[in-house]
């Protein structure tokens, strides 16, 4: 059992609680740091995860722990019928509502606020689903997942997009110095929360990646599971089927 790691490290309130204030309080700066720390790579990451479910042809995609929205609002360009953003925090939400207003697609893309451990979706009511950088907050890892298995249709897809630590330990030790410190120091000097971008490197470091999460998955009861280090391991991608 991998230990729990919490944004605020607050015994007193559980994890879900702690990551939708985090997220609230860093919501209004979260595109440009995350655009900043990943040097812009991360819409690459998105646009390849899309790709793999936009073989399918999907009509109605869920993106789990959508946040701003950058995941829904790229699945957008596989001309869905309906794309649908689920997060616990409003205040991320409010700036995909925004981008989607602006790039005029808000007739497709609906944003929801839910639980991913506790969907009001029916079952295998999605062709495709999202996530990205999400499973890693999960408070129940498994409990999402099997959410996720449940309203997916058979046949259906799943990208998932998550931080990973580099398996060559040379440029494990060099991106280690970067993501342990670098990242957390500019992320206090532009967000309001000092604890958020502490908690994202302790975070990865104690998720199950690799092979490890592609056990975990099938557990679940998906196949074809697959997984493809990204940018030299920094970014994993996981694909499957229900
Ligand atoms: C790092 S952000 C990722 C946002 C977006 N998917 C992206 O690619 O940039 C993680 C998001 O997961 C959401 N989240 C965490 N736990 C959740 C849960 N149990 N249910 C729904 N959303 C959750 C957070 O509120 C946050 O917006």
């Amino acid at each position: 059992m991998a230990k729990i790691v919490t944004p605020y490290n607050d015994e007193t309130r559980g994890k879900k609680e702690q990551v939708e204030e985090m997220f609230d309080n860093i919501a209004r700066r979260y595109d440009f740091l995350n655009h900043l720390l990943s040097l812009g790579i991360d819409i690459r990451w998105r646009k390849k995860a899309v790709k793999y479910i936009g073989g399918i042809k999907p009509l109605r995609i869920l993106d789990i722990a959508t946040g701003t929205g950058d995941f829904a609002l790229e699945a957008v360009t596989l001309k869905p019928a309906k794309v649908t953003g689920l997060d616990i925090s409003e205040g991320m939400m409010k700036y995909g509502r925004a981008k989607a207003k602006t790039m005029q697609v808000d007739k497709v893309v609906e944003f929801v606020k839910g639980d991913s451990e506790k969907m009001e979706f029916a079952d295998n009511s999605y062709d495709a689903i999202t996530v990205g950088f999400g499973v890693r907050n999960f408070e129940n890892l498994e409990a999402g997942l099997r959410e996720m298995y449940r309203v997916l249709r058979p046949g259906g897809r799943v990208a998932i997009l998550e931080a990973s630590q580099p398996p060559n330990a040379i440029i494990k030790w060099v991106f280690g110095l970067y993501f342990n410190y670098m990242v957390p120091a500019v992320g206090r000097l532009f967000s309001k929360d000092v604890r958020a971008y502490t908690y994202l490197p302790e975070s990865v470091r104690v998720f199950p990646s690799g092979f490890e999460f592609i056990k975990i998955l099938e557990n679940i009861g998906f196949r074809n599971v697959e997984w493809k280090p990204l940018t030299l391991g920094v970014c994993a991608f996981y694909s499957m089927e229900k």
